[in-house]
Order: structure tokens, then C-alpha cells, then sequence
């Protein structure tokens, strides 16, 4: 028998997922970067202020005893897990069991991702918001789930249309996706409507996910809720949580999930199988992160206050819309003239060397929408806003 083709096509399921959106922006970068242009990414939000040194300090100690070298335990050290129960007190009020309701995760995004292996069973339904970050889609498809997308449309200030899902949807579904400070639109929510939520859910047999990456990101007086202030939320919510934007660790790969004991423990066991917990090292800085002065964020956020008026000013002075978001790292702005969110980006790219990302890459419904992201240095956002002006004014 002669030798068989080897069978190195991606899986059905990895087709029907494709590149992530931003390794695929990436890639268009550096082949522009190849060709001499002098490229500023507003693509990915990914905080270019550095981590408080403190939080730096904390590590290095730590990486230099040599028991944080061997496995960490699974679910998060006991000191970790304290930690982070103790801030979410102190933040939201809502107290929580560091054993069974607390678990360390190698970023929000590898929770979300396991998320549905953990909860979900083949044909199942996941609602996802659309637009929406694209792991709640992929993660939903690579548990052999079913994405159903719920459209988050202006006039209703960006919420999910839960009314409008239909009967036969919700009798199949099991998951209930959220994000406020929502990426990509920069919306906001009320504890008053996470309350109609849990209503919702409940009423269905929901299990809410609720990616709280953004609830420090917050401006104008705003402050985030956390879906757990809502009474019996536990019985039906768990929400993630990331230290990657509140202090400037994208790199640092730690994040964590809280609330609904069964939803954390199930999440758990699958990380016990495919992976290896966070670095003990890394989880002793994000202690020191949680428990250590806060005063950076307010430093932080006014940064990105001042980047978010100089950016909105500036469309605004082009004769765009981009609305003024309360929350997260984003401008989220039709396009001019009804074009097509990967027109607008290819041509804004062409004639000015700024990436910006198209809302199409968050699902159907952010057709027609762009997405800037704040997390640029000040002098190159400035170049790139002086590069738009001259272009489009
Ligand atoms: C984004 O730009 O949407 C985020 O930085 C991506 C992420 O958090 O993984």
C-alpha cells in the first residue's frame, strides 16, 4: 500500500473558527511594516503604560525562591485565592468562599475559553453577544456548541435583545454570555439591569458567564458593577476577571473566575486536565497587585481619560461620530458614509499608516462600526490623530 497524504488540514471545527482576529491584523502589519510603512497600531487593546513597579518588585522576589518553580497548585495558591476574595469585598461588597467560589486563570480569556468544555454539551446552545468578543464564539464552536448571536444595537444602549430570542433557542440553551464594560462598544450596565438578567436566566436555567475584564476601566464618575451584587446571582453566574488592564499585565498571563460554586469547580476540572495553573511567581504579584495601593489606576485612568477627549475631539473635528464611552479601552464609531467596517479600515490604513480594527471581526451585527483602541503611547496616538486629520479633513 503506497503512503497516505498526511492528514495535516485543520480540524472542521478550528476551519470553522479561523485566525483570531488580531493575530490576523498582526499579520497584515508586519507585511506593511516590510514594505517601509510606518505603521501605529490602534488595533488591539493591549496597555502600553508598564506595571506598577511594586507589582514588579512582588515578582521578582518571588521568582527567586525556588519553591514558586515547581507546579502551582491547580487552582490558584491559598494566598491568591484569599486575596482576591478580600478585593472583591472591598470592591463590590459581595463576599465569596476562596475555596469553592475563587479560581486562579491564566487570563480571562483561557477561562472563557474552557468555559464551554466545562458547561456546555455538543449541540447546545451558547448565546453570545454580537458584536462580541470573538473567544465567546470560537470557544462555543470548539465545544462543539452552538453560538447563537444576541445583537447589542445602540438604540438599546448596547444591551442584549434577550426578548428577542426565541423560545426554541433558550429551550436549548445553556449559556448566557455578558461583557460590561462591553468590548467592543465601550457600554456600559446598571446593577438594576444585571438584575433582569439574573431574572432571565433563572427563568431559563441559564448559566450567565459574565466577563468582567473592564470593571476598573471606567470613567466620568461611572464604577462598574459586578453581577454578583445581584441577589441569587451565585446560583446562576460566574464572572471572570483580569489583572491585564486594571494594572498594565497583558503579558503576565493571570486573571480569575468567581461566583456559582458548581460553574467554578466544573471550570476547574477541566483546567486540571489541560493545563498547569499560573506561575506561583506571577500569582505572588498579582497579591501584591490586589492587596497593594491602588493609586496607579486612578494614574491610569487618566491617561486614558485624556487619550479617549483628544481622540473623540478629533474624529469629531473630521466630521466622524465616535460617541464618548464611560467604560473600557475603546472608541467604537460607525463608519462614514455607511461604508463597509473592512473598507473603512483599508482605506484609513492606505492613506494614513493607522490600524484600526473592523467591527465586522466582532460579529455580524458590528457591520459598519470600527473600533480604536487608547492603549497607544501619547506622542504616536498624537501622529496618528495629526496623520487622520490631514487626511480626512
Ligand atoms: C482586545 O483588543 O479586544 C483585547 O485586548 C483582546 C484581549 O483581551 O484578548
Amino acid at each position: 500500500m503506497g503512503a497516505q497524504q498526511v492528514k495535516t488540514t485543520p480540524s472542521q471545527r478550528l476551519q470553522r473558527i479561523g485566525a483570531y482576529l488580531f493575530a490576523d491584523l498582526d499579520r497584515r502589519q508586519e507585511e506593511l511594516r516590510a514594505r517601509g510603512v510606518d505603521v501605529i497600531n490602534l488595533g488591539v487593546g493591549d496597555p502600553d503604560l508598564p506595571t506598577p513597579p511594586h507589582i514588579v518588585e512582588a515578582l521578582t522576589r518571588a521568582v527567586h525562591d525556588p519553591r514558586t518553580h515547581r507546579y502551582p497548585p491547580y487552582l490558584g495558591t491559598r494566598e491568591f485565592r484569599e486575596a482576591v476574595a478580600e478585593w472583591f469585598a472591598g470592591r463590590f461588597g459581595v463576599s465569596l468562599d476562596p475555596q469553592q467560589q475563587v479560581l486562579a486563570l491564566i487570563g480571562s480569556k483561557e477561562g472563557l475559553a474552557h468555559l464551554p468544555w466545562a458547561l456546555l454539551n455538543p449541540g447546545e446552545v451558547a448565546l453570545v453577544p454580537d458584536p462580541g468578543y470573538p473567544v465567546y464564539r470560537s470557544a462555543t464552536i470548539m465545544a462543539e456548541g452552538e453560538p447563537y448571536p444576541v445583537p447589542l444595537r445602540p438604540e438599546r444602549g448596547f444591551l442584549p435583545a434577550l426578548d428577542e430570542i426565541p423560545a426554541e433557542i433558550l429551550s436549548r440553551a445553556r449559556l448566557l454570555f455578558l461583557n460590561y464594560p462591553n468590548n467592543p462598544t465601550g457600554a456600559v450596565a446598571t446593577v438594576e439591569f444585571f438584575a433582569q438578567v439574573v431574572a432571565f436566566a433563572q427563568r431559563w436555567g441559564l448559566v450567565v458567564v459574565h466577563d468582567n475584564a473592564y470593571s476598573e476601566i471606567t470613567y466620568d464618575g461611572y464604577v462598574a458593577p459586578s453581577i454578583l451584587q445581584v441577589d441569587g446571582a451565585a446560583d446562576c453566574a460566574i464572572e471572570l476577571h483580569s489583572l491585564s488592564k486594571t494594572y498594565n499585565m497583558t503579558g503576565w498571563r493571570v486573571g480569575f473566575a468567581v461566583g456559582n460554586r458548581a460553574a467554578v469547580d466544573a471550570l476547574g476540572t477541566v483546567k486540571t486536565n489541560v493545563d498547569s495553573g499560573v506561575f506561583t511567581a506571577v500569582q505572588a504579584a498579582a497579591v501584591a497587585a490586589l492587596r497593594g495601593p491602588q493609586d496607579s489606576v486612578a494614574r491610569t485612568l487618566a491617561i486614558y481619560r485624556a487619550r479617549r477627549d483628544r481622540v473623540v475631539a478629533a474624529l469629531r473635528r473630521v466630521g466622524w461620530s465616535p460617541p464618548t464611552p464611560k467604560g473600557t479601552l475603546y472608541i467604537w464609531m460607525p463608519t462614514p458614509d455607511g461604508q463597509s467596517a473592512a473598507a473603512f479600515c483599508a482605506e484609513v490604513l492606505e492613506r494614513t499608516g493607522v490600524v484600526i480594527t473592523p467591527g465586522a471581526g466582532y460579529g455580524a451585527f458590528g457591520e459598519g462600526y470600527v473600533r480604536l483602541s487608547l492603549t497607544t503611547p501619547d506622542a504616536r496616538l498624537d501622529e496618528a490623530l495629526d496623520r487622520i486629520t490631514r487626511a480626512y479633513a
